[in-house]
Formats: structure tokens, sequence, C-alpha cells
């Protein structure tokens, strides 16, 4: 029996032809992995009404973590559209299959590592090695949404908030409410996961972005979290700074920072600002990670225009190989994956597109695997 099992779900559009990417590499590295395909995507959702089927969810427990390529998704009436003529009407809702992911699997850790490797022309500079902890299961993503906003939900928080008087004329239907939930649990790890990374790695800096003083009771409690984990690690400065400004200084200062931890929407919009300070979607890796199970994929979606033309580039797939590798403990694995794909881009004989060259998916990925010896 293999040592791992790996559940291989491709998705839709260019999930697939970058987890082909993934396959030549991890197979030329002998890892000692099964790998056991699980549907999931947009095509599922027409089909069967459901993105992510049963099925799915029971290959994934039986495995040791899983890869995933990209999805498809659509907008509510559009998704409604799309339904084979049998589904339609019965109310049947599309939910983002990777964010019922991370709440069921409570992969409450979302891992995005940016490095600028040295060589590629779409670095904002060169040097910037910025690592965002982003917390996955809470926050403005929590899912605790309400509309139309009646009854004694309304009833509750116009008799708790006074700041809710401003609002007591707007009929339900024309007010929406999305609740940022955060407990002490979930700051806590979210930001334990960024010490502990800090501290292995050898990283001098954590830094909490966050809002306390808008976010009173939610930044807050984020704040109030991190300081008493921050306690735990007196090697590493701890710094707290405000989203927006922070947002400027990355731009103006990107190598002054190190680990960079935040809520879930917060942390959405940073990661994909540091992913673009280093080269942009096609380097951009992710894991999603929990205390017993994780799910690692590139952040680009399916881009469908280029779908089965094995174009796009691999490296954001092969980073997140090379995150699943580290989690599994097979650490000279994911050191050779990531010297082999420094090189390749330092080298800048193999590029796709994005980066100006004119090889595909394929190549890189080839090239890559050359350089694991
Ligand atoms: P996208 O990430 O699929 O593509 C946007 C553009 O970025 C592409 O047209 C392409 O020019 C470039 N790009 C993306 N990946 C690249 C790569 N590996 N190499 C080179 N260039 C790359 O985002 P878009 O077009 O907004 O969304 C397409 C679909 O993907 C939508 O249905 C969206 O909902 C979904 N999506 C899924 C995500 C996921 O599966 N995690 C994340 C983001 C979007
Ligand atoms: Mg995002």
């Amino acid at each position: 029996m293999a040592k791992y099992k790996i559940a291989w779900m491709p998705g839709d559009g260019i999930g697939l032809d970058v987890m082909d990417a993934a396959r030549l590499v991890l197979d030329h590295m002998r890892l000692d992995a099964e790998y056991v395909p699980a549907d999931i995507g947009w095509e599922l959702w027409r089909q069967e009404g459901d993105a992510l089927p049963q099925r799915t969810i029971d290959v994934l427990q039986g495995t040791t973590c899983a890869l995933f390529g990209a999805i498809t998704s659509k907008p509510k009436d559009e998704a409604e559209r799309e339904l084979r003529p049998e589904l339609r009407g019965q109310g049947l809702s599309y939910r983002s299959p990777i964010v019922r992911l991370r709440q069921m699997f409570d992969l409450y850790c979302n891992l995005r590592p940016c490095k600028a490797y040295s060589g590629n022309p779409l670095n904002y500079r060169d040097d910037i090695d910025l690592v965002v902890f982003r917390e996955n299961t809470e926050g403005l993503y929590a899912g605790v949404e309400f509309r139309p906003f009646q009854g004694e939900v309304r009833a509750a928080l116009e008799a708790h908030s006074p700041a809710m008087a401003r609002f007591k004329d707007v009929a339900p239907d024309d007010i929406a409410i999305s609740a940022r939930v955060i407990t002490r649990r979930g700051a806590t790890r979210i930001v334990r996961s960024a010490f502990e990374y800090a501290r292995r790695r050898g990283y001098k800096t954590v830094t909490l972005v966050e809002k306390p003083n808008v976010l009173r009771e939610t930044s807050g409690l984020m704040v109030e979290a991190a300081r008493a984990v921050a306690a735990d690690y007196p090697e590493i400065a701890f710094w707290d700074t405000n989203i927006d400004a922070q947002m400027m200084w990355l731009l103006k200062n990107p190598r002054d920072y190190g680990v960079l931890v935040t809520s879930n929407m917060f942390g959405d919009i940073l990661s994909d600002l540091c992913a673009q300070l280093v080269g942009g979607l096609g380097f951009a890796s992710s894991g999603n990670i929990g205390d017993r199970y994780a799910v690692f994929e590139p952040t680009h979606g399916s881009a469908p225009k280029y779908a089965g033309q094995h174009k796009v580039n691999p490296m954001a797939m092969l980073l997140a190989v090379k995150l699943m590798l580290d989690w599994l403990n097979e650490t000279d694995r994911a050191q050779a994956l990531e010297a082999a794909i420094a090189a390749v881009v330092r080298e800048a004989r193999v590029r796709t597109y994005d980066m100006g060259g004119s090889h595909g998916t394929m190549d890189l990925a080839q090239a890559v695997a050359d350089h694991l010896e």
C-alpha cells in the first residue's frame, strides 16, 4: 500500500491542465502516493445539481490530503439557468465547493506564501518574501447573511444596537446583512499558526492586519487574541496595522514585511495583492490547512478561454504541490521542488506566455522535472 492517498480534484477548465503538470512532476519525484480521483466543479453542478457531491466527500475522508486544480463558478441566476432542465426550479442553490470544503473539514488556515523568485520578469521587486495567513472559516465569509432582513433577527438587532436606528425605515428586501463572525478560538489558532511558521522558518516579524479602530468588536478581538499569542514568541516582533494602510505599505516597502496574519475577507484581498507583487496568478499557491486534513491549490480560477490548451503557467500549481510536500513532512522533496522551480525561473529558457515566453504548461513541468535530480 502506498504511504499516502492523495485526493485528485482537477475541477474545471485549466484546473485539468495544471493538474497534468503536477502529475508529471510528482511521478518524476516518485512520491509514494496513490492518487484517488474525485469529482468537483461546474459540470457536476450542471449535471447533478451539486458541485461537491457526497461521493467526493467520502473520497476525501479516506485520503491523507487533497490537490485541487480550479473550478468555474457563476452568479445565482446563471447557475440556475445552466442546470439540466430536470433539475431546474427545485430550489437547488449553488454554493462554492471550496468554501464548503474549508468549513466542512475545518481547514481554518489559508497559507499563501508569496516569494519573488529571482529572474521572474513579473516581480514587482526582487527579494520580496511574504507569507499570508488568512483565517479561512469565519469572518465575513462565515455565511451568516440575511435578506430579506426582518422578523426576530431584525427586531433583536434593533433592540440591541443603537446603530440600527438609521436603517429602521428600510424595507426588508432593500437591506442585506452579513455578519462578521470572529471567535477567540478562531483568532487564536490562525495567529498561532502564523507565529509557529515564523519561528520554524526564521521570519523576524508577524504583522496582524485588521481595523480595530472601526471594527471595534471583531477586529478588537483579533488584536486581543493576537497579543496573547505573541507573548509566547518573544524572539519575533509583533506588529499590528490597519488593512488600508497595510495595502499602501506593501506597495511602498514590500521587503519590510514577513509573515502577515488576518481574518477571512481582509486575507482574501491582501493575499491577491501580495500575489501580484511576485508574479500574479501564475505564481500564487495556497494551502487550506486544518488539524487533520488539508487541500492544496493554485489560487487562480478555471480561465475558461485557455481550457485544454496547456498554455497557462503551472508554477502556481507546482508551488501548491510544494506546500503539500511540506505538510506531509516530505521536506527534502519540498526543498528540491522549490529549488527546481527557482532554477527554471532564473534560467529563463522555458517560459509561458504570462512571462513573455511561448512554451506550454507541460514544457514548464518537464523543465522543473529535469532539474529534480
Ligand atoms: P481566472 O483566475 O480563471 O483567470 C483570469 C485570467 O488570469 C485568465 O484569463 C488568465 O489571463 C490569467 N491566468 C489565470 N491563471 C493563470 C495561469 N496559471 N497562468 C497564466 N495566466 C493565468 O479568473 P476569472 O477569469 O475571473 O474566473 C474564471 C472562472 O474561475 C470563474 O468561473 C471564477 O468563478 C472561477 N474562479 C475559481 C477559483 C478557484 O477555483 N479557486 C478562483 C478564482 C476564480
Ligand atoms: Mg481571492
